[in-house]
């Protein structure tokens, strides 16, 4: 009997501790300024830092790069990198353990760009 409740208390103790695993994510298609635009909703990521910020830049004519927009998702596969697409570049961040902690990179870069 004393076996089995200490399984039980074992077996509450490990969902609690997945249960704050667990981050839920911003979801935007076309995040400006702080304010999602486009497609607002959520996701939940458990594994990783699976909250993804991605900052879309444009090379403009005067030779810098112009922010466009932000797209915020899950992706438990997030690497944080910068990818050049000839005059796109699109800059990754990922983060986890803060809910809705991929709007605010998003919030701290359009302001470092604006
Ligand atoms: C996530 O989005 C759903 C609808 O898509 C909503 O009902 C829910 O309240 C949201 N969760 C949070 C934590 O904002
Ligand atoms: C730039 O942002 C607009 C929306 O504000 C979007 O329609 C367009 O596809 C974006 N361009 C790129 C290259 O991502």
């Amino acid at each position: 009997m004393g076996k089995f409740m200490l399984l039980l208390l074992l077996g509450a103790f490990t969902l609690v501790f997945f249960q704050a695993q667990a981050t839920v994510c911003m979801v935007c298609k076309s995040f400006k300024r702080g304010h999602c635009l486009v497609g607002k909703s959520n996701c939940t990521t458990k594994y990783g830092p699976g909250c993804r910020t991605r900052n879309f830049f444009i090379f403009s004519k005067t030779g810098r790069w112009v922010h466009n927009h932000t797209e915020l998702d899950c992706s438990n596969a997030c690497l944080a990198e910068n990818m050049y697409y000839g005059s796109l570049k699109i800059s990754t961040f990922c983060c986890k353990g803060e809910d809705f902690c991929n709007r605010y990179i998003g919030q701290v870069v359009n302001k470092d760009f604006h």
